[in-house]
């Protein structure tokens, strides 16, 4: 891998990527961002690599979650709080069912770029390209916005600085103490509706009685208040990847300064492709989303090129199917796997094969379909004796009304009054914290039957 060029990935196909137009407004943004500080340092990146070495042995279990694009217009201090405290919320809820430490990642901090399933789009009879994420165009429908500009890459890294300064303080200035945010937990079982979820919540605080009890206090325990939290998003944009992309003087490895991990989208994945390019030459914990076209060549060739050395820690194949499909697909990539005997973190993506039109017109995701997959998931895992290692949900804190269903029920009716996202639905907060302490019980009764196998 020493001769691996950081621009390597030009000279190969690509897709999904915008054309610019001007050749030197491009030069000049590519320049000043290759000037400027990457966003993350190898150290992390490596601590982060081999937190999911611990996740591929089943010893953590992985949350990544957030925006499906963040915006330059939702870009406030309060949106980025909120989906960090319900990620905060969701983790202790998960620890508590997996009896292991929860690693999380954001989907924060530069997810702006964005493959579509159409290069245009036809509103009342007028085509125009398609929207790609705020770092690329704008989501206004006229045709000034639609043209990619480079000058938004620079905005966009401003955004991603901003956003991990504010992550950075907030796991570490007391906002992440886990008395705080299991209080604010108590807050959502507290409502009727939601009754079947305060036992595991009380029994949560039980223990956190017994710690302090133990003398195990915030005061003398730094981890009880503090949290590592990473970010992630999709290394689409390739332009802005190589302009962040620098040499780590300790290791002599390259590193994607832009997040600490990135993933490959399923549009993109082709082996022989600019995106897998660029991502095989960097030292990131990488993603690689499997759908149902995935096959079990493509990932044998996949996992050959992006980890070599089968580092654990260093591959997280993220399952999308959709609810209902994942037992006719997961079982051959599992089995790709273990032919292989390679190291990697299997994880549920249970948003991106769940998209339908609501009777209202709305794109949306049910709630009940996101669960579904999660279970097979779960169930798959659980009878080929393989590792469920995380979930993957696009997500807020907000209370939007995007996703229908959860205990506090949205309808297709209620999508209307608070749909903010600019491109797919996530869960809001309520669904989000219901959803993982569904997980949770998974989690619980997959490790009391593994204990019984063992003991018997
Ligand atoms: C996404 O994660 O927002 C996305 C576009 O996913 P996929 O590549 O799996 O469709
Ligand atoms: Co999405």
């Amino acid at each position: 891998m020493t001769d691996w060029q950081k621009s390597d990935w030009r000279k190969k196909p690509r897709v999904q990527m915008p054309e610019y137009t001007d050749a030197a407004a491009l030069g000049a943004v590519e320049g000043r961002l290759a000037s400027y500080p990457p966003l993350v340092f190898a150290g992390e990146v490596r601590n982060l690599k081999a937190e999911l070495g611990a996740v591929s042995r089943g010893e953590a279990f992985l949350l990544q979650g957030g925006d499906c694009a963040e915006s330059f217009a939702e870009f406030a201090a309060d949106s980025i709080r909120d989906t960090f405290k319900v990620m905060l919320q969701m983790a202790m809820v998960l620890t508590y069912g997996a009896k292991v430490p929860v690693v999380k990642v954001g989907r924060m901090a530069g997810q702006m770029a964005k493959p579509r399933s159409a290069p245009t789009e036809t509103v009342s009879g007028v085509e125009l390209p398609s929207y790609r994420g705020d770092i690329i165009n704008g989501f206004d429908f006229t045709p000034e916005s639609r043209i990619p500009d480079p000058e938004r890459m620079l905005q966009a890294y401003l955004q991603a600085a901003a956003t991990l300064n504010l992550l950075r303080a907030f796991s570490t200035g007391g906002f992440a103490n886990v008395h705080e945010v299991h209080k604010w937990t108590l807050g959502f079982t507290d409502g009727n509706e939601v009754q079947k979820y305060s036992d595991m919540a009380a029994r949560i605080s039980d223990t956190l009685d017994f710690m302090e009890a133990a003398g195990l206090t915030t005061e003398t325990n730094h981890e009880l208040q503090t949290v590592d939290f990473y970010t992630s998003h999709e290394a689409l944009l390739l332009e802005y990847e190589e302009a962040l992309c620098r040499l780590d003087s300790t290791s002599g490895k390259w590193l994607a300064g832009s997040g600490h991990m990135i993933w490959i989208g399923d549009r993109t994945r082709q082996p022989d492709g600019a995106h897998v390019e660029f991502c095989k030459g960097v030292q990131n914990p990488i993603g690689l989303k499997c759908g149902p076209s995935m096959t079990s060549g493509h990932l044998k060739a996949l996992m050959a090129s992006l980890n070599p050395e089968n580092e654990a820690g260093r591959l997280t194949l993220i399952a999308r199917f959709g609810a209902g499909s994942v037992g006719e697909h997961l079982p051959r990539l599992i089995k790709a796997v273990e032919e292989e005997g390679a190291n990697v973190v299997w994880t549920c993506d249970a948003m991106h094969g769940n998209t339908i039109k609501s009777s209202t017109g709305y794109k949306t995701r049910p709630f009940e379909s996101v669960l579904r997959e999660v279970k097979e998931f779960f169930a798959i895992h659980n009878a080929e004796g393989t590792i469920p290692g995380g979930v993957h949900f696009e997500m807020t804190g907000k209370d939007v009304t995007e996703c229908t269903g959860g205990v506090r029920a949205v309808t297709d009716e209620d999508l209307s009054s608070r749909y903010h996202t600019a491109c797919d639905p996530r869960l809001n907060a309520s669904q989000s914290l219901e959803l993982a302490f569904l997980v949770a019980e998974e989690l619980s009764a997959r490790r009391q039957t593994m204990q019984h196998a063992k003991a018997g």
